[in-house]
């Protein structure tokens, strides 16, 4: 089939590439001159493990092209796909500047019937406003328009999108559902017909519960440091049974990224105003947010002044094997600490490109190292931001002696307490009372 897909970030890329690589004609648009030229070289511009592969053979396939032109992404496409950013406003409702935009600039380069589908994540009931707007600068074009949700992980977009848990549409066109269902034939996934609306809901409740069972673990990991009790022990046993289950029960520094806080921020608005308010979800931030509080605290109760010390920061992005920096709480970490006179030597294996990018490496009491073991040289202490798996591998034992004193807070539970005691290290994982007292003893 000939798909369009409007905004050609993290989203629209991979969603691109991967209907070109199940056979259909993908032409992907983007508003951004550099990245489409970018594109059009067969580079990518972000870091998604095995897109760049993928990318590059569909383009050589003559299945995946790129252009700046929207009314040229209309003309190719009898499915158009919206992808563009939909970020927060200062009270956490969602700024739909862009999709509107993509509306009014999609409604004269519609010649011929068009499915326009909305695939950020937006607000319940936008898109009947979609609707609204194609119909109002082009009152006499044939489309209807359907919510497609997507459920990728950065850091596993690909595979997340070729072999997915489910596929979601809403749609209120018989004649739409049609096309849809054919283009996602070839992903061998449950397939849930929706109305508009529900889709948009589900989207919105399914990120919601899933940053609602990390704060609950953190929680509880708050709880099993008064008592004494392992976190990591707790999720097990309470992941064991299968109407938990265990993901999304990792207990650490709390969830960040492009989706979940601002997702959660617009779940929240968008109940106030519809006058039925989701007060769960507030604690669900209030938690998220206490959770990397807790853990400076934890710092400076063992360094008790954080003014001139010398911390050795790992992990930067938001979660391992991605490099994408937006709302990571590694970031809003290495910030609190300079706030507090400390000088923060970081280092992460792909996001060191896109710190860069962000005001916080200005500063003066911000460097990036080359490896973690040059990021550990003279630093009090290794602190864990993200749980990237090669800092799980790093030369412990060398590293020991390069520091001021062998300190680690883990704010992953990536290591495990036990061997990082055996080697001399002084341990503080989340929630991981007992190991901690055992550091101390
Ligand atoms: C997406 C979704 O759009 C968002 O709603 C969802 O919650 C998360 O994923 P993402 O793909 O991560 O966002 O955003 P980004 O990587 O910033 O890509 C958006 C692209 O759209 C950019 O390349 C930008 O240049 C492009 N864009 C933006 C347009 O082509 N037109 C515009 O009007 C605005
Ligand atoms: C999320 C959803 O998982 C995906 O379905 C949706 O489409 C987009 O938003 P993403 O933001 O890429 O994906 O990453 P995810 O793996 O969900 O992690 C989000 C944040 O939660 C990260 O900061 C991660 O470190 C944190 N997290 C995740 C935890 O703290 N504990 C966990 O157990 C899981």
């Amino acid at each position: 089939m000939k798909l369009t897909i409007i905004g050609s970030g993290y989203v629209g890329l991979t969603t691109g590439t991967c209907f070109a690589e199940v056979g259909h004609d993908v032409l992907c648009v983007d508003n951004n001159e550099k990245k489409v030229e970018t594109l059009l070289r067969g580079e990518i511009p972000i870091y998604e493990p095995g897109l760049a592969e993928l990318v590059k053979k569909n383009v050589a396939a003559g299945r995946l092209n790129f252009t700046t032109s929207t009314p040229e992404g209309v003309d190719h496409g009898d499915v158009v796909f919206i992808a563009v950013p939909t970020p927060p406003n200062p009270d956490g409702s969602v700024d739909l500047k862009y999709i509107e935009k993509v509306a009014r600039e999609i409604a004269p380069a519609i010649k011929e019937y068009k499915v326009v589908v909305d695939k950020s994540t937006v607000p319940v009931k936008t898109g009947e406003k979609v609707a609204e707007t194609i119909h109002r600068y082009a009152p006499d074009a044939e489309f209807d328009v359907v919510s497609n949700p997507e459920f990728l992980r950065e850091g596993s977009a690909v595979a997340d999108l070729m072999e997915p848990d489910r596929i979601v549409f809403g749609s209120n066109s018989d004649r739409a559902s049609a096309l849809m269902k054919k283009i996602y034939e070839p992903f061998a996934a449950p397939l849930l017909v929706t109305d508009i609306n529900s889709a948009e809901l589900i989207k919105h409740a399914a990120n919601s519960f899933l940053a609602l069972k990390i704060s609950y673990i953190n929680a509880v990991s708050a709880i099993c440091e008064a008592s004494n009790a392992d976190v990591e022990l707790v999720a097990q046993g309470i992941g064991m049974d299968e109407r938990i289950g265990r993901s999304f029960l990792n207990a650490g520094l709390g969830y960040g990224g492009s989706c979940f806080p601002k997702d959660i921020a617009a779940f929240i608005a968008i109940s106030d105003q519809l006058g039925v308010p989701f007060d769960l979800l507030k604690e669900v931030e209030r938690i998220n947010k206490n959770q990397l509080d807790r853990f400076i605290q934890k710092i400076r109760e063992t360094l008790w002044v954080l003014e001139e010390k010398k911390l050795a920061v790992w992990g930067l992005s938001f979660k391992p094997n991605t490099d994408d920096v937006r709302c990571s709480v590694a970031v809003e970490l290495v910030e609190k600490l300079v706030a507090e006179g400390a000088e923060v030597v970081a280092y992460d294996p792909k996001a060191m490109g896109t710190f860069q990018d962000l005001p916080i490496s200005e500063h003066e009491n911000v460097t990036l190292a080359e490896s973690p073991e040059a990021a550990a040289q003279g630093a009090e202490a290794i602190i864990v931001a993200t749980e990237w798996p090669e800092f799980a591998n790093a030369d412990f034992m060398g590293i020991k002696d390069s520091l001021v004193a062998p300190l680690i807070f883990d704010g992953r539970n990536l290591l495990d307490p036990a061997t990082m005691q055996g080697m001399g290290y002084n341990y503080h994982g989340i929630g991981r009372g007992r190991e901690e007292e055992a550091s101390e003893t």
